[in-house]
């Protein structure tokens, strides 16, 4: 559910004309409804309140300053896997020991910086990185607590290019290997070993790849615990998915997910973790648009945006399907058409649907993207010198820009020319 409804014919978001925004901010623009994204949070919560918990939004889906405070006066925790995530976290007001450090390839300098800002724990996912863990800890006069996190060979059934949870993934360490990799941990003088991490891939449609993994983890959790090891908590990663296409069937809700991991592990006593960033950011945003053109092709009509694919890569980068909707709504009984609708980068990759009916639009409507708060505003970039889209968050009947446009000057005056040219 979110909070992206019309009234008297206007798209709105919670109680703020998406029109009007339009207006004064310009086009294209992200969305963000405040309480939606509250809502997914605290539906994850609620899924865990059976024993103690931790929701760790995975910040990499959305990570503006004001989606992290919003959160973080929740109560959240926060999934990091960079310097530069860890840094916005802190600048949020998280405190240390509510951020989990993950990713694959965490440099000495970040893992320096989490140990002297604080860190709840690193999730390692190899042993060069575990060694090179425990030394900067050591050499800090410190102990870092750790996770490691296993590959459990499990299908997540998703697209191939956000799997991770299969052994050709570069993800974790062989589920295989766990023992004799915590054995090295343990002697390892820097380290403090704290649970087990796992995180299988993303927008997973099904809960039988998380019950398997999950089972998984239940039974390498007694066999450390024989080996001698304290293991106080899991962390379960993230990954649920969300309906992109309303006609299509629903995901698990966070209730079911909560259900299946009281059932898996539930009886062990651990301290739950989870890092979901999708679930609670994804329908919490939209991308705004307008129509600049409509273009008349060869069998076909085209719908030309003023957002493209540098704003909204998921269509090009993963085949991704997002709902399409005007912003003013539809009579009930209008007659539909079909349109490719593209942005005007210079690429035939540059398109978001194909064939997608749509009512008839002109020049100057505004369309609105549902489902592209997770990895929408994050993964923009400004190919073809088209300044990153700004971030608006609505909030009952206010909004305010959060992260302006930049002008043509900041974008330029980022460069320098040497003066030797
Ligand atoms: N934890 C770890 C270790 C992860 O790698 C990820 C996502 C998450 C948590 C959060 O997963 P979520 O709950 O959001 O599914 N750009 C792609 C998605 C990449 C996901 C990467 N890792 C997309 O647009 O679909």
């Amino acid at each position: 559910m979110d909070h992206f409804i019309y009234h008297d014919g206007v798209l709105h978001a919670e109680d703020v004309n998406v029109a009007e925004i339009a207006a004064q901010v310009g086009t294209p623009f992200y969305l963000y409804s405040h309480s939606t994204l509250l809502r997914h949070f605290r539906l994850f919560d609620e899924a865990l309140s059976w024993g103690p918990h931790l929701v760790c939004y995975a910040m990499k889906a959305a990570s503006n300053q004001a989606i992290l405070t919003a959160l973080a006066a929740e109560g959240a925790g926060m999934d990091v896997v960079s310097g530069g995530e860890y840094a916005r976290a802190k600048a949020a007001g998280v405190p240390g020991d509510r951020i989990v450090f993950s990713g694959v390839g965490k440099t000495v300098e970040e893992i320096r910086s989490a140990l002297e800002g604080g860190i709840r724990q690193f999730n390692v996912e190899s042993e060069p990185e575990m060694r090179a863990i425990s030394q900067v800890a050591t050499s800090l006069g410190v102990v870092a607590p750790i996770a490691i996190r296993v590959n459990p060979d499990v299908d997540a059934k998703t697209h191939a290019k956000i799997a991770t949870g299969k052994s050709e993934n570069k993800f974790g360490i062989p589920i295989a290997r766990a023992r004799e990799v915590y054995a090295e941990a343990a002697a390892l003088p820097g380290l403090k070993i704290v649970g087990i991490d796992v995180h299988i891939g993303s927008q997973l449609t099904q809960l039988e790849p998380f019950e398997m993994a999950y089972n998984k983890v239940a039974e390498l959790t007694e066999t450390l615990r024989a080996d001698g090891h304290e293991i106080i908590r899991l962390d379960l990663g993230g990954g649920l998915g969300i309906p992109y296409a309303r006609s299509n069937e629903a995901p698990p809700l966070p209730t079911d997910y909560g259900a299946l991991i009281q059932r898996t592990v539930g009886h062990l006593g651990c301290e739950i973790e989870i890092e979901p960033g999708r679930l609670i950011a994804g329908n919490a945003g939209l991308l705004v648009s307008e129509v600049v053109y409509v273009k008349n092709g060869e069998g076909r009509d085209f719908l030309i945006l003023d957002a493209a694919m540098n704003d909204l890569i998921r269509p090009a980068m993963y085949d991704a399907y997002h709902d399409i909707v005007p912003v003013i709504e539809p009579e009930a009984a209008v007659e539909t058409v079909p349109y490719d609708i593209v942005g005007p980068v210079c690429e035939s990759g540059d398109t978001f649907a194909k064939a997608r009916e749509m009512p008839p639009l002109k020049a100057g409507d505004l369309v609105a993207f549902r489902s592209a708060g997770a990895y929408g505003a994050v993964m923009a970039s400004e190919y073809n010198s088209r300044p990153l889209v700004p971030e608006v968050m609505a909030k009952d009947d206010q909004f305010a820009v959060i992260r302006a446009r930049p002008s043509f000057d900041e974008m330029i005056n980022r460069d320098t020319v040497p003066e030797w040219l």
